[in-house]
């Protein structure tokens, strides 16, 4: 059973552009399949930001680890746990302020692991996370797919990669603060790309 994990980054929870799009994909896909899908809603739950002692208990032997290290440890393999059950992923990325949600980056932060997400090998580093498909679903109030201000697409392909998930597919919903036409057929060509990848 294909197993779909949807994760929501929008400040607006359900009511986000990008929450809503990515729900509706991962809902089709899921219907499609015969899927399972898991949510996991940034917004809703953030994950804390790593401090120097959550980076210090991921560097601690489980045997020497103390009663906090290992709850850190635990809230991390959670995360990783869930992304490694998943074979597709469905990422809601709205832009913010030019970058993703900070909660989305606190979220990468925990999944970053040496030895367990990825490792390093004499010819670098070498993802973990393998043989998985993502959707990302990036909606913006403005217009950047393929010009140098798209800052959001080379850092999520570069973090998602690092971990391995090399099989990244950005659904661009732009132009949706450029006045109602522009965002009905944002929205429109959205909705079309979702029937299509979903068939
Ligand atoms: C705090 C905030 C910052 C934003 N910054 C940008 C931005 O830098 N560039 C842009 O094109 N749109 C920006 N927008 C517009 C959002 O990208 C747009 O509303 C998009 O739909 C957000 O996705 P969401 O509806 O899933 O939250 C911003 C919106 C908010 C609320």
């Amino acid at each position: 059973m294909t197993s779909i994990l949807q994760i929501n980054s929008s400040l607006f929870g359900d009511r986000g552009q990008s929450s809503r799009l990515a729900a509706e994909f991962a809902a089709a896909l899921a219907k499609a399949t015969g899927g399972q899908l898991v949510v996991r809603d940034l917004a809703a739950n953030p994950v804390p930001h790593l401090t120097a002692e959550r980076v210090a208990a991921f560097g601690t032997p489980p045997s020497t680890r103390t009663v906090d290290q290992q709850r850190h440890v635990t809230e991390s393999d959670t995360l990783i746990d869930e992304l490694r059950q998943a074979d597709v992923v469905v990422l809601g990325l709205p832009m913010y302020n030019f970058g993703v949600p900070s909660t989305l980056k606190a979220y990468f932060d925990h999944l970053a692991r040496a030895g367990v997400t990825f490792r390093y090998t004499s010819e670098g580093p070498v993802g973990l996370l393998t043989g998985k498909k993502v959707y990302v679903f990036a909606t913006r109030g403005g217009q950047y797919a393929g010009t140098a201000a798209d800052l959001q697409t080379a850092y999520v392909r570069q973090f998602l990669g690092f971990i391995g998930l090399r099989d990244v597919e950005f659904i661009y919903v732009e132009g949706l603060a450029l006045g109602d036409q522009q965002r009905e057929q944002a929205l429109a060509a959205a909705a079309a790309r979702i029937e299509q990848l979903a068939a």
